[in-house]
């Protein structure tokens, strides 16, 4: 092991809450690893913020109408609280528009600089000519060269997944301002990837260790061959870049983000010690053959390529004694209801809102994003499978176990450990194997298999289980008592190393166990023991760890994503397209009229149609419509309407229709009809 560890977890945007697939992909897992490291006594810091920069920032900001110091402000709060709910165990939760760290992402653009390191290149970007600014890739739409979807952003194709740079766009136009833009020249700095492509591969290739998914990504980069990348934009919404004459230039936000991690540092040290002193131990090493600092990163798919190539080529630029990341065990995604998440159609389990409507679930929704992670290819989260696993597993399984063994240490050891007295075969082969347990779980998550240790602890509370059923103390109680105390101290013993090995995995459980059995203070190296509990030591009442959840808590959840689904879809429905201009002569061969509705009724054999008698002013006259499903007879009868009155007669189902009555259909497909604003006589005429 090594002696040190720097843990990261990605710096997320801070434009919008998060929901489960952040915790699933990338903040449980290293919440589990961190929790893991300090439970083994190693020195450990779990460094994280918002990323408080770059486009994602400011279309957010135009979206609300807020300015973008408004947006970070709120989402920061926001974020920062979700994660303390859900018990990430960060030690410092920073943020990049602190000054700590634009000073520190500056000195870092500044250092490589003076180093030549970057090389200056005056290229041809799209300008606003209306908004007055170059454009970022996604401000700029237009027709996909692959799949000719018009609304394809300068970076990617939404369609057909295609990556794009903005001058393959057909038909380009600004979303700031909707005109056209035009090619300006600008000067920006670039880290020359393609000359560093050999000593990044080596760094690359040298970790065979990397999981499948980055390590294919990153081969598929390299093979590709690096190209150098700017590491400046022409935006007003960032770090300066700290040249002169470089007005409307900022950092490129995936340069200063990573650095946000060693900010991330120092702000936990200022906090901490009042002065950053002694950062550089967490990110430098001190001697060419100083392994003491591991350094891993946290993050999700999307983001492999910046923390496996880009990032650390800029500490390469930097100098020789950075440490470089030592593993970047990214996740894939997780999917929701078997769609992608997504936060623009709403389609997600957001962590506020779970935990308003579930307050005291929150190891229930990690254990569950756990058992399901998206180690090795995207997963899936359905709310029928967060039911399953915890009325079969965490109840059924952990919970019957804990409550059997307090229950009856209640009911025949008067609430206290009792004193164990020779051990059967079967008492030293469980004891065996509840010693094998912390290892195979440690070994699971040093090697960042975190759904394998999950399903490992299960396994040690069914060991439990399992040695109850068989040693049966309430069948053993009748005949001999001295049986019953070995039983269930054994038991007893079996539920605290459950304690430990839960706390990195569920650690509001964990804890909640520790107190039940009088609050031992165990370390992770005493797991696999069966002396943890002392002989006398009194058991808290028993309460249960985990409630059953019922079918309605359930659907509503489901019916509560639906029902988002579908007012995201209709607040994203437009009007229909204008139907090409008629002529007035065209318009005034319509007899359009108001009739008021005399009798109405059901069209036999017809769940669509209703059988109106019109009073049109001249006679009464039958007209048919097909609107049974918006309307009733009952509640049509008596009103007014518009129709027209001198549509050629049709028969529909048999029947003949003589005018057709008119209807606005609103967002959501729901009819209206159209009414005068007060009562007019019947047949009076429309122009
Ligand atoms: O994908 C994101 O939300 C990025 N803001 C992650 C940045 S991680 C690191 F580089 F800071
Ligand atoms: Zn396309």
């Amino acid at each position: 092991m090594s002696k040190r560890y720097t843990v990261t977890a990605a710096l997320i945007y801070a434009n919008g809450p998060i929901h489960i697939g952040h915790l699933a992909g990338c903040y449980v897992p290293a919440d589990i690893y961190v929790r893991y490291l300090r439970a083994k006594g190693a020195e450990v810091t779990f460094v994280s913020g918002t990323d408080e920069h770059g486009v994602p920032i400011t279309i957010r900001a135009k979206k609300e109408g807020l300015t973008p110091q408004a947006v970070v402000d709120k989402y920061y709060t926001q974020i920062k609280q979700s994660f303390e709910d859900f018990g990430i165990s960060f030690d410092v939760y920073s943020r990049t528009s602190l000054p700590i760290h634009h000073e520190t992402s500056q000195e870092f653009f500044k250092t490589i600089y003076d180093k030549d390191g970057f090389i200056e290149e005056v290229s041809e970007q799209y300008y606003d000519e209306v908004a007055e600014q170059f454009l970022a890739d996604r401000y700029i739409v237009g027709t996909c060269p692959v799949c000719a979807n018009p609304n394809a952003y300068g970076d990617q194709c939404e369609r057909c997944g295609t990556a794009l740079s903005p001058l393959e766009l057909k038909n380009p136009h600004s979303t700031l301002s909707g005109s056209k833009p035009v090619l300006r020249a600008t000067k920006n700095w670039f880290l020359p990837l393609d000359k560093m492509q050999p000593d990044i591969e080596k760094y690359v290739t040298g970790h065979t260790e990397w999981k499948t998914n980055v390590a294919g990504q990153c081969q598929s980069w390299l093979k590709e061959g690096l190209r150098p990348r700017a590491m400046t934009r022409d935006l007003d919404w960032g770090i300066k870049v700290p040249l002169p004459d470089t007005d409307g230039k900022v950092l490129y936000v995936w340069f200063e983000a990573p650095i946000g991690y060693i900010s991330a540092t120092k702000d936990w040290l200022i906090q901490k010690n009042g002065t950053d002193a002694g950062w550089e131990t967490w990110w430098r090493r001190s001697s060419p053959d100083d392994q003491d600092t591991k350094l891993v990163h946290f993050i999700g798919k999307d983001n492999i390529v910046f923390h496996c190539i880009i990032f650390p080529a800029t500490l390469m630029a930097m100098g020789e004694d950075y440490i470089l990341p030592d593993n970047v065990p990214a996740n894939e995604f997780m999917n929701l209801e078997g769609d992608k998440i997504s936060t623009s159609r709403n389609w997600a389990v957001w962590l506020h809102e779970f935990l308003e409507e579930m307050p005291d679930k929150q190891d229930v929704l990690r254990y569950v994003l756990t058992a399901n992670a998206p180690e090795t290819k995207d997963s899936e989260f359905t709310w029928k499978d967060f039911q399953t696993r915890n009325n079969s597993e965490l109840v059924a399984v952990y919970g019957n176990f804990v409550n059997r063994a307090v229950v009856l240490t209640h009911k025949y050891c008067d609430g206290k450990v009792p004193v164990p007295g020779e051990l059967t075969d079967f008492d030293k082969e469980t004891l065996a194997t509840l010693a094998a347990f912390p290892a195979r779980i440690a070994e699971a998550i040093e090697t960042y298999r975190f759904r394998e240790g999950l399903s490992f602890l299960m396994d040690l509370a069914r060991l439990g289980n399992k040695y109850l059923a068989e040693t049966q103390p309430w069948q053993v109680i009748k005949t001999d008592a001295e049986r019953v105390n070995t039983i269930m101290n054994i038991a007893l013993q079996i539920a605290a190393n459950l304690a430990i090995v839960s706390e990195p995995f569920l650690p509001f459980t964990g804890n909640k166990l520790r107190r039940q059995l009088g609050n031992g203070q165990w370390k992770w190296e005493e797991a696999g023991s069966a002396d943890l509990l002392a002989v006398g030591q009194p058991i808290e009442d028993a309460f249960l760890l985990f409630e059953k959840i019922e079918d309605n808590v359930i659907e509503k959840q489901i019916q509560k994503l639906h029902d988002a689904k579908k007012m995201n879809e209709l607040a994203t429905k437009s009007v229909p397209e204008l139907k090409p201009t008629v002529q007035f002569d065209d318009f005034a061969k319509l007899d359009l009229r108001i009739g008021t509705i005399l009798e109405a009724e059901r069209v036999p054999k017809s769940d669509k149609l209703l059988k109106f008698l019109v009073d049109d002013g001249f006679e009464k006259r039958t007209i048919l419509s097909g609107i049974a499903k918006h309307f009733t007879p009952e509640e049509m009868v008596g009103r007014q309407v518009t129709f027209i009155a001198n549509l050629a007669p049709r028969k529909i189902m048999g029947q003949e229709s003589n005018g057709m009555i008119l209807m606005a259909e609103d967002r959501d497909g729901s009819l209206s009809l159209i009414q005068p604003h007060k009562e007019v006589w019947a047949g009076a005429s429309i122009s």
